[in-house]
């Protein structure tokens, strides 16, 4: 049984990020799997890493108690973990931010000079990074979705990204449905 967790980075819990999202994971999780979604919009009390390195010492988890110490605790037991957000002003958004710092917390105390640095290497983890943008041009953020991409590697996730522009207005429910089948297909190939 694959275990299926989303994390949306967007506000928007029903638009095209999250729309994406429960796309891939309805199609990955079917009738056996397991499914959770995790929108860290809606958390009340989140707090950024505090750089305490307790992850690297007393602790083989984020010792920061707060509401999104159960989201890192499903996102690292996920077989395949879909991140989705919007662009805003060129990057991720705030919120999908703050969960992949506190992702710093997967890394071994000696992830520097480790072969396989994160704590969850090994273990056939998969990753899909989905991208929803305002921007007609796909490849307008290329270097910073690339960066996230190749971090979820380090992390130990075979992973693969894919950059969604979204028109606003009449275009936008065409570009969801075409991007949803080429995710559902990008996911199965991974
Ligand atoms: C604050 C803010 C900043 C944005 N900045 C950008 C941007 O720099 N580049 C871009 O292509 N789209 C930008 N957008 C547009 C969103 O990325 C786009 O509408 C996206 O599809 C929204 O995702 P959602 O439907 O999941 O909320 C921005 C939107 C907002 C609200």
């Amino acid at each position: 049984m694959t275990n299926v967790v989303t994390v949306l980075g967007s506000p928007r819990q029903d638009a095209s990020s999250a729309r994406l999202a429960d796309a891939v994971a309805e199609s990955l999780a079917g009738g056996a799997g397991a499914s959770s979604r995790h929108v860290i919009n809606s958390l009340k009390h989140v707090r950024g890493c505090q750089a305490c390195q307790a992850c690297k010492g007393k602790s083989e988890t984020c010792v920061v108690k707060d509401d999104l110490a159960p989201v890192l605790a499903a996102a690292a037991s996920a077989d395949f973990l879909i991140i989705a957000a919007p662009n805003y002003i060129g990057e991720i958004t705030a919120q999908l931010k703050l969960f992949i710092d506190r992702t710093y917390s997967w890394f071994k105390p000696d992830f520097h000079s480790a072969a396989e640095p994160g704590r969850l290497s090994g273990k056939g983890k998969k990753a899909l990074l989905i991208f929803t943008q305002g921007n007609p041009d796909p490849g307008a953020y290329a270097r910073a979705y690339e960066a996230y991409k190749a971090y979820f590697q380090g992390q130990g996730f075979k992973t693969a990204y894919k950059a969604v522009p979204v028109p606003v207005g009449p275009g936008a429910d065409k570009a969801v449905a075409d991007a949803a089948a080429e995710l559902k297909a990008l996911a199965a190939s991974l």
